[in-house]
């Protein structure tokens, strides 16, 4: 059984005013447990809209969601519990900080949990541990923090609750290299050390093809494919027709491929890219 299921799921804003926009259609996702998915999908495909349904912070206008089986819904006030289960770290960091200490934000949700001192300060610790934010970073305004730091205190903030599902929504967009590849990093250490289910939207094809098991591909509010990486981006001309696209390294290979060298086009990656040269070239 998937851990997150949608059925028929639809999402109108401002419905019934002169306002209203449809923003998904109809769309059935199944995100398996303890896996990372990748949602990509074009600016107003609808991404946003499906990771705040997913943990319940906008009610469906249609169809239905379930988490472990259960439709979410079913009993409104146990919404709240389900946000501790599944955390959503926001497309916009400002949105998600908002106390007067970086402290005191993270042990936002571990205090509404209900846990006890302690337990909120080792989880506090914990988390910002793990994203490297520094312990002299902790007392300070979050307003104070570089975007790469906000954007780590905020993933504590959802860290520090420990969830069974962290989603990310676009995680590292407006970041450096260096702030894109700090936060994969310790993403993915997170990752190996809790097995934690993930969901991260980007739009980074490269990005996906290094942390992904799966892909979601949103287009005009629907579900477009849903697959492996490999599945996905070997669909490169449907892609790019929905303004999307595959890594670099991918058309790299599909260029050579096409030319008629006899080479692997399934590289989503640079280092399975040097793998599949070094192959190449003994083969000759
Ligand atoms: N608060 C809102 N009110 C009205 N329309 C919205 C709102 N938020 C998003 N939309 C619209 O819904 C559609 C999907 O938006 P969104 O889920 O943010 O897409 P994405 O994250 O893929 O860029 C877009 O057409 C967007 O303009
Ligand atoms: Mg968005």
């Amino acid at each position: 059984m998937p851990l997150i299921e949608t059925r028929d799921l639809s999402y109108v804003y401002s419905e019934g005013t002169p306002y209203e926009k449809r923003a998904l259609d109809g769309v059935n996702i199944s995100i398996e447990e303890g896996g990372i998915t990748a949602v990509i999908g074009h600016t107003g495909s609808g991404k946003s809209t499906l990771m705040q349904q997913l943990n319940g912070l906008i009610k469906p206008t249609g169809g239905s969601i379930y988490f472990d089986g259960r439709d979410i819904w079913e009993n409104p006030k146990e919404i709240r519990q389900l946000r501790f289960k599944v955390g959503l770290v926001f497309q916009y960091p400002e949105y998600q900080l908002f106390d007067e200490t970086v402290r005191r934000d993270i042990a936002f949700g571990p205090k509404n949990m209900g846990l006890d001192e302690k337990e909120i300060a080792r989880r506090v610790d914990f988390a910002a541990q793990m994203v490297s934010l520094d312990e002299k970073l902790l007392d300070k305004s979050p307003f104070e923090l570089s975007g790469g730091e906000k954007r780590r205190a905020a993933i504590a903030g959802v860290i520090a609750m420990m969830p069974r599902v962290i989603i990310l929504d676009e995680p590292t967009a407006g970041l450096d290299p260096r702030g894109r590849d700090e936060i994969l990093s310790r993403l993915a250490e997170y990752k190996r050390m809790t097995d934690t289910t993930m969901v991260i939207v980007s739009h980074s094809m490269e990005d996906v093809a290094y942390m992904a098991d799966s892909v979601l591909v949103m287009n005009k509010g629907g579900l477009l494919m849903h697959g492996s990486v490999s599945e996905v981006f070997s669909r490169a001309e449907e892609l790019k027709s929905v303004g999307l696209s595959v890594p670099d390294v991918t058309k790299i290979f599909m260029g050579l491929k096409s030319a008629g060298v006899k080479i692997s086009a399934d590289i989503f990656t640079v280092d399975s890219g040097i793998e599949e040269i070094k192959r190449y070239m003994q083969s000759r």
